[in-house]
């Protein structure tokens, strides 16, 4: 097995190793090793595992989470929606990190894509430790001791799940929008490194600053944490097993509907999920589940 470097900012691209057979001790000391400093693997050419395969790869990284109440481990990212389809259809979606709203966002993320045809969407990725130690230094000591809004709307009133506005209060409904008040300056939860933990899609508001403020400061943080010099587009081949560390790294994708009277391509992702307590988190969120089931 080899490593190299994915990016000048994140990631390794793993060479030389079948996830088809078994991984050795060493080489699965490597790949820990690899994640917690570079957030995300990417291994290419892989033959299609079964659901317990994936899980079973993706445990190396941390415990794996029910993606439904009744257990199942596994979801779906695809327009060719079934029971288990967790983020369904072609329409874009914008930066984010999942479940960031509530106090149990995902540790991790490992999507094999198992069918593409035609012309879909890269998953885009931007790395939330590079934007903190690239803010000014100035503007870190600003943001540090600021806590931040994470929202998303489940009350039927948006099409997206997630409005980033900060029209809400302080404590808006929690059935309807579920919400968490995160530390903008988030120590990863494993390794204390700092992340910038604020994200476009579901971070309204900064707290103990006036409203203005919190505007014009999630204004200057976008810029850099998205600064398309660092961000990494990931063009899907079949095959390809790909995780990344959901606090560390934000994602997100552009619309790929087809233009009328274009044939709809076809994109099929598997999802296996760490770290999340799937069934408080429902609990919490009580829409949620059903939201999911809804797609
Ligand atoms: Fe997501």
């Amino acid at each position: 097995m080899r490593l190299s470097p994915l990016t000048p900012d994140f990631g390794y691209e793993v060479h030389d190793l079948d996830l088809g057979s078994s991984i050795s001790n060493a080489d699965a000391d490597a790949l820990q090793a690899a994640f917690a400093k570079g957030h995300m693997l990417l291994l290419r050419n892989q033959q299609a595992l079964s659901d317990a395969g994936h899980a079973d790869f993706a445990s190396l990284f941390g415990p794996v989470t029910e993606e439904y109440l009744d257990g199942s481990k596994v979801a779906w990212v695809t327009n060719r929606p079934n029971t288990k389809t967790t983020v369904p259809g072609e329409a874009g979606l914008h930066w984010h990190s999942d479940y960031s709203f509530t106090e149990w966002p995902l540790r991790g993320i490992s999507l094999q894509a198992m069918e593409l045809s035609g012309k879909s969407a890269a998953t885009r990725f931007a790395s939330t430790a590079r934007a903190w130690a690239a803010l000014p230094q100035a503007l870190q000591a600003e943001l540090e001791p600021l806590e931040v809004l994470h929202l998303a709307d489940f009350s039927g009133a948006s099409a997206e799940l997630g409005v980033p506005t900060d029209r809400f209060d302080d404590e808006p409904d929690q059935e309807l929008y579920p919400h968490k008040w995160h530390p903008l300056k988030m120590p990863h939860p494993r390794t204390g490194e700092p992340l910038l933990f604020a994200n476009e899609f579901l971070s309204i508001r900064l707290g103990g600053v006036p409203r203005e403020k919190s505007r014009a400061l999630l204004q200057a943080i976008w810029p850099i944490l998205y600064d398309p010099a660092h961000v990494y587009e990931h063009d899907w081949r079949e095959g390809d097993l790909l995780i990344w560390d959901n606090f560390a790294l934000q994602h997100g994708r552009d619309d790929f509907t087809p233009e009328p009277g274009e044939p709809s391509p076809v994109r099929v992702l598997r999802r296996v999920s760490l770290g999340a307590d799937y069934e408080r988190m429902v609990q919490s969120v009580p829409r949620l589940a059903g939201a999911l089931a809804a797609m």
